[in-house]
């Protein structure tokens, strides 16, 4: 992926890791364009930064994908980069029967909103210079935490429909996956100063020298997602699995009773 003179959409870019991802490729010289629900957060984003725009988008309304993907190559007919960031992570008991809303919302907003942009602009990056597809999915891809597993599932699925992406748009379209790990954003309540995940700053650090290197990798993986990265590959998925499964629990504990 070239690193400077794109015009790069991010979806989600009003506030952590996509915020974060803003600001690096705009110092770096790329146009770029945030996208999300809250204008006001985009906006603050945005700043006085020239060549940043904050563009509304809610990603669970396939009309306003639609209508969303006309404006923006409409008005940003440079546009060659697409980074879908945005999503929700929400806790589910499976042990009982339940309103069902949040695994719904999940589907829709974290596989269903991706698959639909990518829908929506698939023809138009195709056709522009050193276009690429960076999709964020999870390290819950591929050791799933039993707490949010709607949410794991839809990573999972995520990483499965990049692969296909990126066989189907080879020698086109660049297509990238990014699966952090546990970063401190607010994607769950006290998340952005819970003990044992990864400083924002400096997984955008490591992020940024992944995506510098050329070529740049399929998959951008900081060192501390080998973890559930490998797990499989490595003959280690169900002591994995425990762990995480654990640490997690013991995490949301710590911040619950520091709260
Ligand atoms: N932080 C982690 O530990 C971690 C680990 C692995 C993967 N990830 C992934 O990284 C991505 C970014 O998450 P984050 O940690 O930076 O959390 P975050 O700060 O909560 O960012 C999520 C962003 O998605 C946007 N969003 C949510 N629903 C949307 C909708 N319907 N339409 C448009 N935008 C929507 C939110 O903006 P609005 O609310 O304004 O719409 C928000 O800016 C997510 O895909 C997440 O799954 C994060």
């Amino acid at each position: 992926m070239h690193m400077t003179g794109n015009t790069i959409l991010i979806t989600g870019g009003g506030s952590g890791i996509g915020a974060a991802l803003a600001h690096r490729f705009h110092d770096l010289g790329n146009t770029v364009i945030v996208a999300g629900r809250r204008l006001e957060s985009l906006q603050a984003v945005v700043g006085d930064r020239s060549n940043m725009h904050a563009l509304p988008l809610d990603i669970e309304d396939p009309a306003a994908i639609a209508a969303f993907a006309e404006t923006l190559v409409s008005r940003f007919p440079d546009v060659n980069v697409l980074i879908n960031n945005a999503g929700i992570m929400r806790f589910e008991a499976l042990d009982r029967a339940r309103d069902l809303t949040d695994a719904e919302a999940t589907i829709t907003t974290n596989l269903l909103g991706p698959i639909r942009l990518i829908d929506a602009l698939v023809e138009h990056l195709a056709a522009r210079p050193n276009a690429a597809i960076v999709n964020v999915s999870s390290g819950l891809a591929f050791v799933p935490l039993v707490a949010t597993p709607t949410y794991s599932a839809t990573k999972a699925a995520i990483h499965s429909y990049t692969q296909s992406l990126r066989d189907a748009l080879s020698g086109k379209v660049e297509v990238i996956e990014l699966a952090p790990p546990a970063v401190q954003t607010e994607l769950t309540p006290g998340q952005s100063t819970r003990e044992g995940y990864m400083p924002l700053e400096a997984f955008i650090d490591e992020v940024m020298g992944l995506f510098a290197k050329q070529p740049t990798p399929a998959e951008i993986l900081v060192e501390r997602v080998g973890f559930l990265r490998s797990a499989e590959a490595e003959n280690r998925f169900d002591q994995t699995f425990a762990a995480l499964n654990e640490f997690a629990r013991k995490a949301r504990e710590g911040s619950a009773s520091k709260a």
